[in-house]
């Protein structure tokens, strides 16, 4: 019997079978553990089931002795020190696949939200400022006809280009056989990030970036928060080089509520809820319970990274 934390409760049923093999602890506390609580917690644990705000670096690592395995609840794991991990024999696991529907379903309702402005009318509603049906407000952009850019054309990019062939919708990227990624900027009425953050990524787009694309053009990223640079993202949007933005993902996160880049005009953020669905999330549960059995037992991840 191994020993296990996982740092979050997780919905659904997916952590019986992991106690029924082994000892499982969660972390009880309504937010997540600090690098130093996460150390002092894990430090006796063959097995850690951790999400993406759980920093697993050599601190950690150093501080775990017994770790054999590490299950991330989430399909990225840029949260993780894969060389570190590698060097230290663990394994690492994510959970693929189950959360790219809910994660391009997600990057489509901000894309129309943003086109449409559904925030912005549904507050003036709520303020009583609905008086008429107005022939000149409220006007947003046409969804339909109109070039979305796709960056990152993996999993959940391809089902968002599939979602974008429902709306007639012409598809471009920068995958093998796209078009450059200036050409994307310069073409694109809505951009939709997909990469994974990694260093070639951290500010992709940045004030070069957002310069290059239309003022008409709209962004929207489901992907890493650190992918965009904020300040330069706040400029572009007061400065009206570009229309709009709608972000589940944000740099830092949570971004508190006086963040600067809330004060942005045009902006729709929400809270890093792309797998969020009840479906979703316990599926993503069965996954990383799947790995961390697997790894405990001494067979391979079925869903390993490295
Ligand atoms: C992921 O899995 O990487 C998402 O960001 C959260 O589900």
């Amino acid at each position: 019997m191994a020993r296990c934390l996982v740092t979050r409760a997780l919905p659904g049923p997916a952590l019986e079978r992991l106690r029924a093999d082994h000892e499982v602890s969660v972390w009880p506390g309504a937010r997540p553990p600090t690098p130093v609580e996460l150390a002092a917690e894990a430090a006796g644990a063959h097995g850690l089931l951790t999400m993406l705000t759980d920093r697993v670096d050599t601190a950690l690592l150093d501080a775990c002795p017994h770790l054999r395995a590490v299950a991330n609840y989430a399909v990225g794991y840029d949260n993780i020190d894969l060389e570190a991990t590698r060097a230290r024999g663990i394994a690492v696991g994510n959970t693929p696949d189950v959360l790219t529907e809910a994660t391009a379903d997600l990057a489509f309702a901000l894309l129309l939200a943003a086109a449409r402005g559904l925030p912005a009318a549904q507050a003036s509603v709520l303020a009583g400022q609905w008086q008429t049906w107005e022939p000149a407000a409220y006007l947003g952009r046409d969804v339909h006809g109109a070039t979305l850019g796709i960056v990152g054309m993996g999993r959940i990019g391809r089902a968002v280009a599939a979602r974008a062939a429902g709306f007639d919708m012409e598809v471009i990227h920068t995958g093998r056989g796209g078009v450059t990624f200036l050409a994307l900027l310069a073409r694109s009425d809505f951009i939709s990030l997909h990469c994974p953050l990694t260093p070639e990524t951290h500010h992709l787009i940045d004030e070069a970036a957002l310069i290059e694309m239309k003022p008409t053009a709209i962004l929207v990223n489901t992907a890493r928060g650190p992918i965009v640079d904020p300040v330069a993202l706040r400029e572009a949007l007061r400065a009206g080089e570009i229309a709009g933005a709608a972000l589940d993902v944000t740099d830092p996160e949570p971004l508190g509520a006086d963040d600067p880049l809330l004060t942005a005009p045009n902006l729709i953020v929400v809270p890093h809820i792309g797998s969020a669905t009840v479906a979703t999330r316990q599926t993503m549960a069965e996954l990383a319970v799947d790995n961390l059995l697997a790894a405990l037992a001494g067979d391979p991840m079925p869903h390993g990274v490295d």
